[in-house]
This record gives C-alpha cells, sequence and structure tokens, in this order.
C-alpha cells in the first residue's frame, strides 16, 4: 500500500505523514530532506544552486547528511527549493524514492510530487494545503520554540516566495494530483489535522 501526502511548505504534510504511518505501521519518507540535502552540499561545496551543474554535483551527498539539524533550517529550505527546479537533480533522487515507494509491504511518502510523479499508482492521495497567513504562522511558533527571532512577514515573504517557485517549475510542479483528496488544515490543530487525515485514508481504504 502506498500512500501518496503532498502539499506546500508548513502545511503540515509533514507532521500528517509521520502520524499516518504509525498508525498503519508502514515506514515514511520524508522526500524534502533528500533535496534539502542537496541543497546543503551545493552550499558546502560552494556551488550556486542555480546552477543546473552545481546542483546535479550536490545530489552525490553523503548519507550521515540526513541526519544533520541544519537541513531543516530556512536557509537550507530556500537552497532546496532552487536545486529543486533543475529537472537532472529530480532525474537522480528519483529512483531512491520510487524504491522506497514500491518496497514490500508499502510506505507514505511525503513532498511534493508523490502522486503525479514518483507514486502515481499510489492506493491514497492526500493534497495538505493551508492559507500562507496560516503556514507563516505555524513557521514562526516553531522558530520561536528554537529561540530563532524573524518577524512574521519575512517568513511570510519567504513562504510566497518558495510556493511561486515550487508551483511554477516545468519540472514536476507543486500540484495536487486530480484524484487527490485535498484537505485544508488552515482552522486545524496538530490533532485535528491528524485526525481528519487518518479518516481520509481509511474511508479511501475501504
Ligand atoms: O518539504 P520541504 O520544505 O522540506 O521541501 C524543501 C524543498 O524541496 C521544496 O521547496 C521543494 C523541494 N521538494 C520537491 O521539489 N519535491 C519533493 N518531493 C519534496 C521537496
Amino acid at each position: 500500500m502506498i500512500i501518496a501526502v503532498d502539499g506546500p511548505t508548513a502545511s503540515g504534510k509533514g507532521t500528517i505523514a509521520k502520524a499516518i504511518a504509525a498508525h498503519f505501521g508502514l515506514p515514511h519518507l520524508d522526500t524534502g530532506l533528500l533535496y534539502r540535502a542537496v541543497g546543503r552540499q551545493v552550499q558546502l561545496n560552494g556551488g550556486d544552486p542555480d546552477d543546473p551543474a552545481d546542483a546535479l554535483a550536490g545530489c552525490q551527498f553523503p548519507d550521515d547528511l540526513l541526519g544533520d539539524p541544519i537541513l531543516r533550517s530556512e536557509e537550507t529550505g530556500g537552497y532546496a527549493s532552487r536545486v529543486s527546479i533543475h529537472p537532472a537533480v529530480r532525474l537522480a533522487l528519483y529512483e531512491r524514492q520510487r524504491a522506497f515507494a514500491t518496497q514490500p509491504g508499502g510506505a507514505v511518502l511525503d513532498g511534493r510530487d508523490i502522486g503525479t510523479v514518483i507514486a502515481p499508482e499510489a492506493d491514497v492521495k492526500l493534497f495538505i494545503t493551508a492559507s500562507v497567513q496560516e503556514r507563516a504562522r505555524r513557521r514562526w511558533l516553531e522558530m520561536q520554540d528554537r529561540e530563532i527571532e524573524l518577524p512574521l512577514i519575512e517568513i511570510e515573504r519567504d513562504i510566497v516566495a518558495r510556493d511561486a517557485r515550487d508551483i511554477n517549475r516545468k519540472d514536476a510542479p507543486l500540484r495536487a494530483a486530480p484524484d487527490a483528496l485535498v484537505i485544508d488544515t488552515t482552522s486545524c490543530n496538530r490533532e485535528q489535522a491528524i485526525e481528519i487525515a487518518i479518516e481520509a485514508v481509511e474511508t479511501a481504504l475501504r
């Protein structure tokens, strides 16, 4: 069984995907982390994330980079979004994601193009969304917890820029698959969003 969870940054898709995986006893892959590792490796190489060759070179990252907490930073997120527009980068990461999705027993993957490109045959596809203001507020709260001070307006601006890049890129743009269930979490707290998503998966599987 493959469950695809797509959506924009800070929509709650990661939290939801993790909870679905725990509920159904399935392995989970946060595919954004792979793009973040590429972005970080480009930065470590002193490369330019907008240059296709530099971005492709970043795909040769060591596996232990995936455990580096710096991958969660806003800065690395920006690099990730920039390297992810290059078709060669998407192709280089395809097999790894595809192998995870098709492992025996099934899997849950979250990202931008799981339901459209990586696993179009997924048994259930969710597309998680929320308003820009709410996503910025959540990101701001997360940062407060990590004692990072950044004005809300700056976070909002960054989210708008990231959305535009993810939606407008030519290769595998952020988009709900036609057969995806769209869940808007704007007015939900964490627990409500998880409950709605698990119920949606259970209903879809019935
Ligand atoms: O989900 P995230 O914020 O960790 O993702 C970081 C960037 O990686 C995002 O801006 C676009 C890219 N990405 C992608 O292009 N395709 C995916 N399946 C996952 C992430």
